[in-house]
């Protein structure tokens, strides 16, 4: 039977409850804090944001909560308009950017934590090392053989098409880390924002290297570990299907040990 230990302090507490400010229109956050500083467990603070006082997306209560009330309150964000993929966490239970989920579309307390099952840098900023570095190794570029044009890769209008689905993803992890077998193997297992994207390759119509990407993912674990829950898809902010490409990447393979 699998052991799970959790680290000694992985187990958040109950926190510290913010001065509530003077507004009439209140909205409680509790937020997830850990600092890596400390010997301390994470905790859970809890916030009230004035509403006529921010914006009405969860990340406009964040950082109303940072610039007026704690700016120890540490998290990633942007482009504040769902195109940098920056602030995903997990707000409500789900895995979401914060910038485009309205505070409206949750009942209660706004509850907010990390991307789940990644190592915690501070409060709702996690590690995405691992990510990155899986990201880097499929080489999401393009590569040719052929010599280079001298204006442009051609590319006709059902080609570039088929990109459609694909070229949208902003590498936000939602789906990786709401993955159960990437929560597993995450190590090994590539995951679906990273097989979206090493679809997304396979398939340009301008790209050279379709064997030796098929190569790279010729592995029990790099692909093989996808069990079809589908968690990725449902949870996608920008409303892309990385079940749908991880499956015609293995439907690629197939087509190439039968050929
Ligand atoms: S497929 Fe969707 S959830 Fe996954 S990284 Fe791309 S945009 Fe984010
Ligand atoms: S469909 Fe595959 S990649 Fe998507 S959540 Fe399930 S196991 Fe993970
Ligand atoms: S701040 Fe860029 S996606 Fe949310």
């Amino acid at each position: 039977m699998v052991e799970l230990l959790l680290p000694k302090n992985s187990q958040p507490t109950k926190g510290k409850t913010w001065p509530r400010p003077s507004g009439l229109r209140l909205r409680e956050y509790r937020v997830y804090r850990y600092d890596p500083d400390t010997e301390d467990n994470p905790r859970i603070d809890t916030y009230f944001v004035d509403l006529d006082d921010c914006g009405p997306m969860v990340l406009d209560g964040l950082l109303w909560i940072k610039n007026k009330v704690d700016p120890t309150l540490t998290l990633r964000r942007s482009c504040r308009e769902g195109i940098c993929g920056s602030c995903a966490m997990n707000i409500d239970g789900f895995n979401t950017l914060a910038c485009t989920k309205p505070m409206d579309d949750i009942q209660g307390a706004i509850r907010i934590y990390p991307l789940p099952h990644m190592p915690v840098v501070k409060d709702l900023v996690p590690d995405l090392t691992t990510f990155y570095d899986q990201h880097r190794s499929i080489e999401p570029w393009l590569k040719t053989t052929s010599p280079t044009p001298d204006k442009e890769w051609l590319q006709s209008k059902p080609e570039r098409e088929k990109l459609d689905g694909l070229y949208e993803c902003i590498l936000c992890a939602c789906c990786s880390t709401s993955c159960p077998s990437y929560w597993w193997n995450g190590e090994k297992y590539l995951g679906p924002a990273v097989l979206l994207q090493a679809y997304r390759w396979l398939i340009d119509s301008r790209d050279e290297a379709t064997e030796e990407r098929l190569d790279n993912l010729e592995d029990p674990f790099k692909l093989y570990r996808c069990h079809t829950i589908m968690n990725c898809a449902k949870t996608c902010p920008k409303g892309l299907n990385p079940a749908k490409a991880i499956a015609e990447i293995k439907k690629m393979m197939g087509e190439r040990k039968a050929a």
